[in-house]
């Protein structure tokens, strides 16, 4: 019984952190980055927006793979867990690890900022690089979150 609200705390966890990096990146996709186009907006602001979100974002990283593990652990050993629902997983893991390497790697080029480039969308694009990507990776690996949870229910 205890267990049971232990994996409800940790699976609301993982779906926050999911939330707050998917809805994150969507956000910019779909209203920061139009906005910067505008002449009012300034570079300044998405260099900022891009720093306060990096730290959401390694926080979110964090979150999802130790809450991920563990809920990774649970349904592998339960008997649902066949051979389907390991194969999505796999390329669940994979599609995420390909999120995680893209946001360290902008971690580190920014930490580097010798060549910074020029023009407002070049800030914008040095702040928040590769969030596009994330956020289409981030709607493929909710999309395979949903599958594992129909195959469960299927019993697969
Ligand atoms: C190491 C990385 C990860 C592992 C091992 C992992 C593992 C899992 C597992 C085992 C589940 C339970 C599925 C089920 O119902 O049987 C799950 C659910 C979920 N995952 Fe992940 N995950 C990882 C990363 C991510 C990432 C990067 C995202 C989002 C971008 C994400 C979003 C979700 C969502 C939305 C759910 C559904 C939560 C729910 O309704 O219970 N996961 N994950």
């Amino acid at each position: 019984m205890a267990a049971d609200y232990f994996l409800l705390i940790i699976r609301w966890m993982h779906a926050v952190a999911a939330v707050a990096w998917v809805g994150g990146a969507l956000f910019y996709w779909l209203a920061l980055r139009p906005a910067l186009r505008s002449e009012a907006a300034s570079g300044g602001v998405a260099q900022r927006a891009g720093r306060e979100f990096g730290q959401v974002v390694l926080l979110a990283m964090w979150v999802l793979v130790v809450t991920g593990g563990i809920l990774a652990v649970q349904r592998l050993s339960e008997a649902s867990g066949g051979v389907a629902y390991a194969s999505v997983l796999a390329v669940k893991v994979a599609l995420a690890a390909w999120m995680f390497s893209l946001a360290l790697s902008r971690v580190s080029r920014r930490r580097e900022a010798d060549t910074p480039r020029r023009g407002r969308l070049g800030v914008a694009m040095n702040a928040l690089g590769h969030v596009n990507t994330t956020a289409a990776l981030g709607l493929a690996v909710i999309f395979l979150s949903v599958v594992l949870r129909f195959l469960v229910e299927e019993g697969a």
